[in-house]
């Protein structure tokens, strides 16, 4: 069975499998459309969320399946009354056929396949990972750049605690001749796991103190937004802004991407500049996330050969 849990757990090649799956899904929408006729999918928010619990929910309807939701699963499920999360998936395992779930805790997916025989589907897991997103980022760039291979790519805002961040240099480090570049303020560097794991892939990690130090030909500028519910204090507001202004330094390929919501990293004067794709980025969970659910409900293979 299988399961989304981290990054760690893709090759290049079931990488290229889910993209190809995916080019599938979005260039023929109606040949999935009942694909999950018969199944329920769990979908469980511990966290706040617009994107990947509505894009989610989407992709579930898209392939005619069946949703059973917990929004703000901290209040409304049983955890309010001392359950534990091993008992809550062992329950869902009777209700439904796949869990979609995000959690504050960090290992919380992994906790949670730990006892479940339906896929869990990590929608994003503290600080740690938030491999659905990673994985339509890099989905985006492919689409948009036709491969990865000697891309480079800047990643902006919080370093520390952007757990898309995290996941997405773990796809990178799939890629040959990748570069990354860091822009963040100090308190929220990236942490040096992050870039030993870089290291350890053959890719130069540059730590930089303004846009000025990122390369004008860089791929991917790749902002977040600083995680203020993930810590105590105030850090003040994000230095690094990408405006117009500073958007006009860079090349006509470059690409802004951001998870989103932004807050105040990205200017709203660029929304129109063709450079921004913030929002295609977006549309993309959607198809991404239905190929997700036809592979681990074992349902990818057959409809795409139709
Ligand atoms: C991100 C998340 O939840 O980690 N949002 C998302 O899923 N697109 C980023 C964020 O909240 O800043």
């Amino acid at each position: 069975m299988m399961h989304i849990i981290s990054c760690q757990q893709y090759t290049r090649k079931s990488l290229e499998e889910l993209f190809i799956l995916t080019d599938d899904v979005k260039n023929n929408p109606q040949k999935y459309k009942n694909a999950l006729q018969d199944n329920i999918i769990a979908v469980m928010f511990f966290e706040p969320s617009t994107r990947t619990r509505m894009s989610f929910q989407s992709a579930i309807l898209r392939l005619g399946g069946k949703i059973i939701v917990t929004e703000n699963a901290g209040i409304n499920s049983s955890t309010t009354k001392g359950e534990t999360l091993k008992d809550t998936i062992r329950i869902l395992n009777g209700y439904a056929d796949a869990i979609v779930m995000r959690h504050s805790a960090d290992d919380a997916a992994q906790v949670a396949a730990s006892v479940s025989n339906i896929p869990i589907l990590n929608a994003g897991s503290g600080k740690g990972e938030h491999p659905t997103q990673a994985l339509l980022d890099v989905y985006t760039i492919r689409e948009k750049r036709g491969k990865i291979d000697g891309c480079k790519v800047a990643i902006l805002g919080d370093l520390l605690y952007g757990r898309t961040i995290h996941s997405l240099l773990g796809l990178l480090c799939l890629y040959d001749n990748i570069e990354v570049y860091g822009l963040s303020k100090n308190a929220f560097a990236l942490p040096q796991k992050y870039v030993n794991m870089l290291k350890e892939n053959n890719i130069d990690y540059k730590v930089c103190h303004s846009f000025d130090e990122i390369p004008k030909d860089i791929d991917v500028l790749y902002h977040t937004r600083i995680q203020s519910e993930r810590f105590e204090g105030d850090f003040g507001k994000e230095e690094y802004i990408i405006n117009k202004q500073v958007l006009n330094k860079f090349s006509q390929h470059t690409m802004v991407l951001h998870p989103l919501p932004r807050v105040d990293e990205i200017s709203s004067d660029i929304d129109n500049d063709p450079r921004a794709l913030y929002f295609e980025q977006a549309y993309n969970g959607v198809p991404i996330r239905m190929s997700l659910l036809l592979q681990v409900l074992g349902k990818d293979k057959e409809i795409m050969s139709k």
